[in-house]
């Protein structure tokens, strides 16, 4: 049997996570074989409601699960762990705007980034699902002098995984029979959800659609369809936000068989992109990190579709600047 690894999720007694530690203590992140301790993390005025999470969690009987503790700050939270799913943020409330959401969660983001890297073990690997989570991700990574930029990644995964679903659903295929899909830049309207170097069982995707559908109906859907969700349901995503947190870190982990995953990194520059931002890019995954697929094609309609959403990230980065410690990243 393999040695337990330390998982910290924050936002532990919130919606994303009800279905997430689930997930996660049943060995769907990481393997069945990987047992896990759980380090449960949140807000103290939420400590009640997460020891009622954690009671059902003992419930459940999970032969995975090694321990469970209960955390009211992340210095405490993130000793020793190995895997943090940030889930925990401040959420948008009436009359906000963005900058003073952006402000807000730059408080969060910013202990939590210190306490990583203060206390969690070196190799850790943090996936900011909060909102807005590649801005939260800069700042948690500039909070970190300690570990590499590379080791935080924002969660872009589940508007990668709406993509392949709604496609899948037009074209009368089974999502798992298409590759090759990108979500470019923010997790937000401004995304690119690219389908020009996307097949389905093997077939050119673009020469299966109509221009028109892809670009009026399809891309606005991803782009919105977190709203479209809300409207809905009457509460933001969650079973889907948390299948998107598990397979992100489950094919960073342990690889994601070839294909192409989209996840919100680091920018090195790669496809013009302003560096230093945290961008989706298209990615595959083996041996526990990831690496940019370099070669795709992108023509001048996604290259302003890339621009803009790029364009949005360094306007967040800027309202949020006077907080950010130097960026010692180029020395490392
Ligand atoms: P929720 O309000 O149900 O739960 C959030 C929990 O976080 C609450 O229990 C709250 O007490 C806790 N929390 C707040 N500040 C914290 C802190 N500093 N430390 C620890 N815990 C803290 O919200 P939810 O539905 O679970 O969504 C969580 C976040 O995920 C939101 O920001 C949401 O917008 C975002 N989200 C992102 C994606 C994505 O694709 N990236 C998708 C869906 C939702
Ligand atoms: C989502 O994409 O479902 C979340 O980011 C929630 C939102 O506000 O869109």
């Amino acid at each position: 049997m393999k040695q337990p690894v330390r998982i910290a999720v924050t936002g532990a007694a919130g919606n994303i996570s009800y279905s997430l530690l689930f997930k996660i203590a049943a060995g769907e992140m990481l393997g069945t074989d990987q047992p896990v301790i759980l380090q449960l993390v949140e807000i103290p005025q939420a400590m009640d409601k997460l020891r009622g999470v954690a009671m059902e969690l003992e419930d459940c009987s999970f032969p995975l699960v090694h321990g469970i503790t209960l955390h009211d700050n992340p210095f405490d939270g993130f000793k020793g762990i190995h895997y943090a799913m940030l889930v925990g943020a401040r959420p948008r409330s009436k009359g906000m705007e963005r900058a003073d959401l952006l402000e807000a969660n730059a408080a969060i983001f910013s202990e939590q980034g210190k306490a990583l890297n203060d206390v969690a073990n070196r190799d850790v690997k943090a996936l900011v699902i909060g909102n807005p989570a590649n801005t939260n991700c800069l700042i948690l990574s500039r909070n970190a002098p300690d570990l590499d930029p590379s080791q935080f990644c924002a969660m872009t995964r589940l508007d990668h995984n709406r993509s392949l679903g709604i496609l899948g659903n037009k074209l009368g295929v089974n999502p798992s029979d298409i590759d090759g899909v990108t979500v470019w830049g923010n997790h937000s309207p401004t995304m690119y959800p690219d389908l020009h170097n996307a097949t389905a069982l093997g077939e050119s995707v673009i020469d299966q659609i109509d221009e028109s559908w892809y670009k009026t109906e399809f891309t606005p859907r991803i782009q919105k369809r977190g709203a479209e969700i809300i409207e809905w349901r009457g509460l933001s995503s969650a079973a889907s936000a948390a299948q998107a947190g598990l397979d992100h870190m489950r094919d960073w982990a342990l690889g994601s068989e070839g294909k192409i995953v989209s996840m919100g990194i680091i920018s090195d520059g790669s496809y013009g992109v302003a560096k230093g931002i945290y961008y989706s890019f298209p990615c595959i995954c083996e041996f526990g990190s990831y690496q940019i697929v370099k070669d795709l094609e992108v023509n001048e309609y996604g290259q302003s579709m890339m621009k803009k959403t790029e364009q949005e990230l360094l306007e967040e980065k800027a309202a949020v600047d006077h907080l950010l410690p130097a960026d010692t990243a180029e020395s490392r």
